[in-house]
């Protein structure tokens, strides 16, 4: 792997854990202002301290995050799909990689969309961007989504989202957590990290969704609802990183919740 490509990726990941709490704020590029993201600034400011690299689009970036932060960033680079259009699977890239290296991301990401209608597009867009991160450098962090078809989330289905991801190229892939979610891992040869989905009940039910996946595999964590939609955000990325990169327990990790 070259310098470029090394240097990034190695920013992602704690040094000492080698593993990742990355705090996911991209969700208003389809679903517009989600409750608790409808002042982007305020909501990330005190979570960023216990981030290792935020991922969200360039608007977000360029209007509500400090220039001078050290926390790197994963940039969202597919889009054009919106919670009230026809599919939300219909996804192409809506920021270059030019844009991204101008901006000085650490990776770019992208949605895979597997078994829907436009499952062909979307793995050629994959195709395309990590040929164009490899020839600049960047890192491509490939998603599994599922759309409004959360019951998708089973692990042969997503095993086969994250293997073919692996197969295009992504250096690493972002998935749900799910039963048997070690199939999932060991059948795919790059990182996986999981998304939280939807707000669970509880804080203690994230906290055992991040615990159960790294347990099992997972290289960690892009959360974002079960953090920032939590009335004790701070305290729910503090127990996040503490079952990522100490190994706590999910009792151990619940009584930093406050
Ligand atoms: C949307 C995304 C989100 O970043 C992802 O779903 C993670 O956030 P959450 O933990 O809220 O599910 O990629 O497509």
């Amino acid at each position: 792997m070259d310098f470029g490509m090394k240097n990034r990726l190695s920013r992602l990941f704690d040094r000492e854990s080698e593993r990742a709490v990355w705090l996911a704020i991209d969700h208003g590029y389809f679903l517009g202002p989600v409750s608790k993201l409808e002042d982007p600034a305020k909501t990330i400011k005190p979570l960023v301290p216990f981030t290792d690299a935020l991922m969200l689009t360039r608007g977000i970036l360029r209007t509500s995050v400090d220039a001078s932060m050290e926390v790197p960033f994963i940039l969202r680079v597919s889009g054009g799909n919106s919670i009230v259009g026809p599919a939300l699977s219909n996804e192409g890239i809506q920021t270059s990689m030019e844009e991204a290296i101008r901006l000085n991301a650490s990776a770019v990401a992208m949605s895979i969309y597997v078994g829907t209608e436009h499952e062909h597009q979307t793995l050629l867009n994959l195709g395309k961007l990590v040929d164009e991160g490899q020839r600049y450098g960047m890192p491509v962090l490939a998603v599994t989504a599922v759309g409004k078809e959360l019951e998708k989330r089973d692990a042969r289905y997503l095993s086969l989202c994250c293997r073919i991801a692996a197969e295009i190229g992504a250096n690493a892939v972002k998935t749900y957590y799910c039963e048997d979610f070690e199939k999932i891992v060991k059948s795919c040869p790059v990182p996986v990290v999981v998304a939280g989905g939807p707000k669970l009940d509880t804080e203690l039910d994230a906290l055992k969704l991040a615990h159960d996946a790294v347990k099992q595999g997972a290289r960690g964590v892009d959360m974002g609802r079960n953090i920032w939609q939590s009335p004790k955000a701070v305290g729910m990325i503090k127990a996040i990183a503490s079952i990522v990169h100490d190994g706590a327990s999910v009792k151990e990790a619940g009584k930093l919740l406050k």
